[in-house]
């Protein structure tokens, strides 16, 4: 038989994905020490030979992180022979090679540590770049949460919708949503200085008037990626601008950092908890892990 373990940061995901696939699962009990050691146990003497793990590694990363590696290695430890680890964002990505002499390649690291730890086989979500997963030694599964954007918004009937990525590396996602909302669909040419992290957009002229912009992004962090095309669109009258992405990290004041630059409203999907996770991943997940049961 096959359970689902969910970890502390994944807990509402992994409820949900338990339930779609009819399985049992279990928390993990957690807790902090005062010095802020992470612990962990798995609340179960006896548990199923196989495993799906199910943690994401949003911030507090580093936090999350350890308590992944406590479970994979605890499981193992009680006897699990097959664990499917889950992790709906992974950290580190965006570190996926030397940029200047020196640095680490992060995400090398956590392929390895993420092996080592237990996991036999890693499954994410619009990991930031494909090629990343040639770091993992062992099988690795992509998914795109895009249909589940372009479905919510199917759902909500809107009218006129034009869907727009950011930049380059974003359009495949953007042409999931637009689709299935069968709608134009463009990208934005976008350059970040390596040193600043400073992003500039290049002005293009879209036939947006009163339209519905839906601007879909891998990952929403600062917002500053988001801002430069919602300070674009501005200028050529559009009726109302969602941002949506797959991973809403928001860091610090980047909510209303983009409400004031004019997005109407921010969206994300639920592989990162937070209050405009609003978009569920689970149906998308449960069909790719009924493949492995
Ligand atoms: C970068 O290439 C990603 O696809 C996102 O566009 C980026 O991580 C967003 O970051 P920020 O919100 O800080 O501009």
């Amino acid at each position: 038989m096959v359970e689902v373990l969910i970890g502390p940061s994944s807990i509402e995901l992994g409820i949900k994905v338990a339930q779609e696939l009819n399985l049992k699962h279990t928390l993990v009990e957690s807790k902090i020490f005062p010095d802020g050691e992470s612990y962990i146990r798995i609340p179960e003497e006896k548990i199923d030979k196989e495993l799906i793990l199910i943690q994401s590694t949003h911030p507090p990363q580093n936090k999350h992180l350890i308590e992944l590696f406590l479970m994979l290695d605890a499981a193992k430890d009680l006897g699990v022979e097959k664990i499917i680890a889950v992790i709906p964002y992974l950290a580190y990505a965006r570190q996926d090679k030397r940029f200047r002499p020196g640095e680490a390649i992060s995400v090398k690291v956590l392929a390895k540590l993420i092996k080592e730890a237990g996991a036999d086989k890693f499954i994410t979500f619009n990991i930031h770049k494909e090629k990343i997963l040639d770091f993992f030694n062992i099988e690795s599964i992509n998914l795109s949460g895009g249909p589940a954007i372009g479905d919510y918004f199917l759902q909500k009937r809107v009218i006129n919708p034009y869907v727009v990525a950011p930049d380059e590396g974003a359009y495949y996602l953007a042409l999931e949503v637009s689709k299935i909302l069968n709608c134009e669909c463009t990208y934005f040419e976008k350059k970040r200085d390596k040193v600043t992290g400073v992003v500039k957009t290049e002005f293009k002229k879209l036939d947006v008037k009163n339209k519905t912009v839906i601007i879909v992004d891998d990952i929403i962090s600062t917002g500053s990626t988001i801002i430069n095309v919602a300070e674009i669109l501005k200028t050529q009258n559009v009726k109302k601008i969602y941002a949506t992405c797959i991973h809403p990290l928001l860091i610090g004041d980047a909510q209303n950092k983009m409400k004031t630059a004019g997005i109407d409203e921010i969206l994300g999907t639920d592989c990162i908890p937070s209050e405009v996770s609003k978009i569920s991943v689970s149906k998308i997940l449960a069909e790719a892990l009924k493949k492995e049961l």
